[in-house]
């Protein structure tokens, strides 16, 4: 195992350049399984995260050629199960189940089981896909599905926090190849679902609406290969706004949806940094001392949970008191007890999180808990005063690509060592 060396406090400033999307790219990897056709999906961000689901397709009965930021996948899908020795070690691999369904009529697939982020819960999942008419069981920690004919439905995804990312992307690929029309209403309306209906639309699918909260499809027989480019990870994206403001610099953070982080930066800019959209990158800049700022995350459009744990570094150097909800995961507050040991003051009383802001962290060992949280951990290294050892830094492999290279390229001082 690697851990980070963050030498804090360096002057940072240039560009720095987003990658391709990770949560896209999982949904649009398993939607590969739904045709016999060739896909190349360029663009594709080099992580723990895609080469597992790449394993996961070869194992399901597909061929994956993997190129420098290049997938091509082709052959047939021949195997229904899904093993646990995949499925477990990352959730975005429970999305093969709808596809599995769909062109095979049958799927075996290992339950997901919950996570340091909180308990992660499957029901909106199989309440979307035995509404297409699949019949479904649970054995030693399988879901068993199966369905002579997928049929499509009204349903309601809307569940307690909100709608489901992955359980509204099951059910789209599902309900592409069903026998008639399905209707999502409360779908995700994430960017990363938008993405997936265009790339269904690009095989020959037709759905209408993916991007708000009512999809409709209508199911084909067949969906063909296509040539598709990811869109840039706004959660990446998100991750560089948020450290440019926590250094006090001037960055340019190129290839980044501006129109996929309003939350963010409308919070930015309401707690005083200058964020200006700059043709297809995002230039922020920051020399003074922030305001502190709540906030609650919600899903799309709203503040996302995956920038809750970064946003907390940034007040936990911003003096005064914010307020930090997570309305999405709840237990999402790992990354609490490793700020404090570089000297945050931050509490958590039931479900929110008290930071109050002061002016320096300082560097001190601390250990990444998932991907986010080890997000967090970076912010806070490079801007504390001394030296921050990251442990179990495979967290941040798993959905940041090549970071210490990129952050090297803005003037950070990042280095890896073996734990
Ligand atoms: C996706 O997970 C992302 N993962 C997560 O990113 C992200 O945090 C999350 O969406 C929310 O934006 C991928 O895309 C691979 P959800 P997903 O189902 O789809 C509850 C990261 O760091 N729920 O939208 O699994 C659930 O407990 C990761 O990149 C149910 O109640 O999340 C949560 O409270 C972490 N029943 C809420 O819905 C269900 O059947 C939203 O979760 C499913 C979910």
């Amino acid at each position: 195992m690697e851990k980070f060396i963050i030498e804090g406090g360096k002057p940072l400033k240039g560009e720095i350049r987003v990658s391709g999307s990770k949560n896209a790219t999982l949904p649009i990897l398993a939607a590969t399984l739904l045709t016999d056709g060739v896909c190349e999906i360029r663009n594709i961000p080099k992580l723990r995260d895609t080469l597992t689901m790449c394993k996961l397709l070869r194992s399901l009965g597909k061929t994956v050629e993997i190129g420098p930021n290049k997938v091509v996948i082709s052959g047939s899908t021949n195997n229904h199960v899904a093993d646990y020795k995949l499925v477990s070690t990352m959730r975005g691999s429970f999305c093969v189940l709808g596809p599995l369904l769909a062109k095979l009529g049958k799927a075996k697939v290992s339950m997901p089981g919950g996570c340091v982020i909180g308990v992660r819960p499957i029901d909106l999942h199989m309440k979307g896909i035995m509404a297409l008419g699949v019949k479904a069981d649970f054995d030693a920690g399988y879901v068993i599905a199966t369905a002579s004919k997928l049929k499509g439905a009204q349903m309601y995804l809307g569940g307690t926090f909100g709608s489901s990312v992955l359980a509204t992307a099951n059910v789209m690929m599902a309900a592409s190849l069903a026998h008639g029309e399905t209707i999502i209403e409360s779908a995700a309306c994430e960017p990363e679902i938008e993405d997936l209906g265009n790339f269904l639309s690009g095989m020959g699918a037709k759905i209408e609406g993916h991007g708000t909260p009512r999809i409709v499809i209508n199911g084909v027989r067949k969906l063909n290969g296509i040539s598709y480019k990811m869109g840039s990870d706004r959660i990446e994206a998100g991750t560089f706004l948020i450290l440019a403001a926590a250094a006090k610099t001037d960055i340019l953070v190129k290839d980044a949806h501006y129109n996929h982080l309003l939350a963010l930066v409308d919070k930015l800019q309401s707690i005083g940094v200058d964020v200006q959209k700059d043709g297809a990158d995002i230039r922020v800049r920051c020399k003074k001392t922030l305001k502190p700022g709540n906030i609650v995350t919600h899903p799309h459009p709203g503040f996302p949970t995956d920038l809750q744990a970064q946003y907390m570094a940034l007040m936990a150097i911003t003096p005064g008191v914010s307020i930090i909800t997570d309305r999405v995961f709840p237990d999402r507050f790992m990354h609490i007890a490793e700020l404090n040991r570089m000297g945050a003051q931050i509490r958590r009383d039931a479900g929110v999180a008290i930071v109050e802001g002061i002016k320096q962290l300082y560097g001190a060992p601390v250990m990444a808990s998932d991907l986010r949280a080890s997000a967090a951990l970076v912010i806070a290294g490079l801007v504390a005063k001394g030296k921050t050892e990251i442990y179990r830094i495979y967290h941040l492999d798993r959905g940041y690509e090549d970071l210490d290279g990129k952050l090297t390229g803005i003037g950070a001082k990042v280095y890896r060592e073996k734990e």
